[in-house]
């Protein structure tokens, strides 16, 4: 604990060195940006990002560690922002020299505490999770560091290693909401783009979980788990199976035809429905999915064509589109069951109210899915099946 905070307390130092030295920096140039202060931890976290000189100063002090950032974004979590705006001012009053001065300080301490890397700080955050006496206001700080050092794809693959997916999917059964939320955004953050840990965190088999937790009642923690639902099986053909077996069709035929859920969840869930289309498309050497022979999925995405949101009715747009390029979508189930040559005629004439230069747009794609339409419809006469 003694070690902790003398590293809170050295990076509390180096961090308003920093970011004086980049206000001073920034005068010197007549920049015309505001000088960089701080109210808040949170706006603390947001300086790290916007200031690059101030972070390319701090790496000339310390001679270039990989993972300042993470660092900062560590101090920030665990520091109180009174503290942080008084220690900032104290630094403002030094002059030049004694600013140097204290650049050399805090650089020898560094080297002395060897400062900790973000697999390390991971590790600290994960070994707190796994501490059952553990605070809830911690739970959720230590959620809220992960959710930062987990974003670069190096951070999320050590995340792994360190064995720090299992102890994140246990906390998607905590009994706090806001747990589960973070937890879920995590895994969802880590899986982006990454098939290792998609891989994994299938195999752990939170998927399951996550799907149930798109139930919740609360929409924060609804949506988060939609969006690491998605990240999970996004171009990643096992887990589009995985999520078929556990009625992912049915899921988002619920959310799709149900008017009371979030608006955030259902062009969330409408989007997913045209990229899996859309990867189907891609992977024409694999054979369809079933999923897209539910009729009542394909009705709910053409029933959104009729929603008061323009939004919504554009991916519904973009999905009909690629659904009716795959092969198992049959036109005449398009056209009797989805009754999707009225719901384009209705929506024609909706756009042709509206001025706006987005609905213009919409126009010109609900155009194109006419004439896919058509196309199909006329395809299906040609040959029977
Ligand atoms: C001002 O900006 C220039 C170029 O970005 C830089 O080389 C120079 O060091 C800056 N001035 C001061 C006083 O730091
Ligand atoms: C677990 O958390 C409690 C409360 O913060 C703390 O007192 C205790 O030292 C922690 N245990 C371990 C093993 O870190
Ligand atoms: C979500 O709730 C609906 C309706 O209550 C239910 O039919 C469905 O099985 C639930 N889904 C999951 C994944 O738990």
């Amino acid at each position: 604990m003694a070690r902790i905070s003398a590293i809170v307390s050295t990076l509390l130092l180096l961090f308003a060195v920093t970011a004086v030295v980049a206000t001073s920096v920034e005068h010197e140039n007549q920049s015309s940006s505001a000088g960089l202060f701080w109210s808040t931890a949170k706006e603390g976290g947001d300086l790290v990002h916007k200031s690059g000189d101030a972070t390319a100063t701090a790496d000339d002090i310390d001679g270039g560690f990989s993972s300042l950032d993470g660092m900062l974004q560590w101090a920030i979590g665990h520091s109180d922002p009174a503290k942080l705006k008084e220690k900032a001012q104290d630094v403002k009053r030094l002059s030049p020299s004694e600013l140097r001065q204290r650049q050399l300080e805090i650089k020898e301490l560094m080297e002395k505490l060897k400062m900790p890397s973000d697999a390390q700080l991971m590790q600290i955050a994960l070994d707190d999770l796994s501490n059952s006496s553990l605070s809830l206001e911690d739970r959720h700080r230590a959620l809220q560091e992960l959710l930062i050092l987990v974003e670069p794809i190096d951070n999320a693959n050590d995340m792994c290693k360190l064995g720090g997916l299992g102890v994140i999917t246990r906390e998607l059964d905590h009994s706090d909401s806001d747990v589960r939320k973070l937890s879920a955004w995590i895994l969802g953050k880590a899986s982006q783009n990454n098939p290792y840990v998609q891989k994994q965190v299938l195999e752990i088999g939170a998927l399951a979980t996550l799907m149930k937790m798109v139930n919740s009642s609360s929409a924060d923690e609804a949506t988060k788990a939609f969006y690491a639902v998605s990240a999970l099986i996004r171009n990643n053909v096992g887990g589009q199976q995985l999520f078929f077996m556990e009625a992912g069709d049915k899921m988002l035929q619920d959310i799709l035809s149900n008017p009371s859920v979030d608006i955030r969840l259902r062009r969330k869930a409408v989007f997913l429905v045209g990229d899996l289309a859309e990867c189907q498309l891609e992977n024409t050497d694999k054979a369809e999915m079933l999923f897209f022979s539910n009729s009542l999925l394909l009705k709910s995405v053409v029933d959104l064509t009729a929603s008061g949101d323009l939004d919504l009715q554009e991916k519904a747009l973009v999905a009909i589109k690629n659904l009716l390029q795959l092969k198992t979508t049959e036109a005449m189930v398009f056209e009797e069951f989805c009754r999707l040559g009225e719901a384009l005629e209705r929506m024609k004439k909706q756009l042709e109210e509206d001025h706006r230069e987005y609905a213009i747009d919409v126009e010109s794609l609900r155009k194109e899915v006419e004439l896919a339409f058509q196309a199909k419809l006329e395809n299906g006469r040609a040959v029977p099946t």
